[in-house]
C-alpha cells in the first residue's frame, strides 16, 4: 500500500509526530532522483491542480513548488497577488472559497499574518500547505533543512544544531527547533537579547546571547536573514555592529566541529549575517539546500494528494 500522510493539509512542525517527519523525508530521498534524470517528470499526480498563492514576495519556494508539481504532472497555477482582485478588496477567505470552486486538490499559501494557512485549510476541502505564515512556521523549508543535514552528515539524531540570528521574527526557525528536536537533535538558538524571545526554550531548544557559544562544537550552523521587513524598531545598533557579534566569518566558525555544515534559507544578506567567504566556502550547502526543496516538496504533494479522501484526518 501506498503511504500516506494522514492529514489534509500540511500548517507546521509542531504537530507532526516524529515518524510523520521520517516519512516525509525517506519519501523525498527517493524522489531526488527524478531532477537527476533527463526527462525530469513522473505521471504520478496527472490530472491534479496545484495553486499557488503567495502574499509575499518567494524566490526559492514559489518557484520549488511549482516544479515539484510538474516534475509530479501536476498542473501548477501561480497566483500574482498584486494582479489578482486581491488589490480590489476581495477577503482573503472569499478568495480560497473561489478558488476552491475551480477544483483544485492543493493550495499552496504563504501570507505576512500567522495563522492564515490554517483558516484557510478549515474553509476549503483541497488540500493546504503553509509556504510560510508570518513569524509562524516555514514547515517545507525545515523539512528541506533537515534533508541536507541526513544527506551531508547521514543522520540528525544527538547532533548540535546551532540557529543563529533573528529568532523573533523567524518562522525558519520556529520550524527548525520542531523537526530538529523531535528527531533528537539538540537545538541552540543564538541572537541578540532583543531578537531571542522569552520563553523559546519551550519549543525545544537552549538559548544563548553570545553567537560563540552556540557554534561551539556544533555539526550544523544554521545562519537566517536579518528580516527587515517584519521589524517596526530597530533591534540592533548597526549593521556593523550586527555582524561584529553575530555575523558568520571564518573567524567565529573555526569554534564549530571540523566537519560543520552551513545552511541559510536565503536569501542571503552577504556581510550582515554571513560573510561571502563562508556563505559561497567548502562548508557551506545552501544550494544543496535548494535542490533538495524540490524533492521535499514533491514528497509532499505524493503524501497529500495521492490520500484517497477516506483515508485523511483534518
Ligand atoms: N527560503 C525561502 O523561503 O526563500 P524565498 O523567500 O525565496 O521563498
Amino acid at each position: 500500500m501506498t503511504a500516506r500522510l494522514k492529514h489534509k493539509d500540511l500548517l507546521g512542525l509542531e504537530t507532526l509526530e516524529r515518524e510523520e517527519i521520517e516519512l516525509i523525508l525517506s519519501t523525498a530521498e527517493s524522489f531526488r532522483e527524478v531532477s537527476e534524470r533527463d526527462i525530469k517528470k513522473v505521471p504520478t499526480l496527472r490530472g491534479r491542480t496545484v495553486i499557488n498563492l503567495f502574499y509575499e514576495a518567494s524566490t526559492r519556494t514559489r518557484t520549488s513548488f511549482e516544479i515539484a508539481a510538474k516534475r509530479m504532472s501536476a498542473d501548477a497555477v501561480n497566483i500574482s497577488v498584486s494582479t489578482s482582485s486581491v488589490v480590489k478588496g476581495e477577503t482573503l477567505r472569499d478568495t480560497a472559497k473561489n478558488l476552491e470552486a475551480m477544483k483544485p486538490d492543493c493550495i499552496v499559501i504563504r501570507h505576512a499574518s500567522a495563522g492564515t494557512p490554517h483558516l484557510i485549510a478549515k474553509s476549503v476541502a483541497c488540500s493546504v500547505i503553509n509556504a510560510g505564515d508570518g513569524a509562524h512556521e516555514h514547515p517545507s523549508q525545515a523539512l528541506l533543512d533537515m534533508l541536507t543535514v541526513k544527506e551531508k552528515l547521514g543522520s540528525i539524531d544527538g547532533i548540535k544544531l546551532a540557529i543563529i540570528g533573528d529568532i523573533a521574527h523567524s518562522r525558519v526557525a520556529r520550524s527548525n527547533i520542531y523537526g530538529f528536536s523531535k528527531l533528537g537533535a539538540k537545538v541552540v538558538v543564538a541572537g541578540p537579547a532583543t531578537m531571542i524571545p522569552p520563553g523559546i526554550e519551550k519549543l525545544g531548544c537552549a538559548a544563548t546571547f553570545s553567537a560563540d557559544e552556540a557554534i561551539s562544537g556544533a555539526d550544523v550552523v544554521m545562519m537566517l536573514r536579518i528580516q527587515l521587513e517584519r521589524q517596526d524598531e530597530s533591534f540592533f545598533p548597526t549593521a556593523r555592529e550586527y555582524s561584529r557579534l553575530y555575523g558568520l566569518d571564518n573567524l567565529k566558525l573555526a569554534r564549530a566541529k571540523k566537519d560543520v555544515i552551513i545552511l541559510h534559507p536565503g536569501p542571503i544578506n552577504r556581510g550582515v549575517e554571513i560573510s561571502s567567504e563562508v556563505a559561497d566556502g567548502q562548508y557551506s550547502v545552501i544550494l544543496n539546500q535548494v535542490t533538495n526543496g524540490v524533492a521535499v516538496r514533491m514528497a509532499l504533494f505524493y503524501l497529500l494528494l495521492g490520500a484517497s479522501k477516506e483515508e485523511v484526518k483534518k
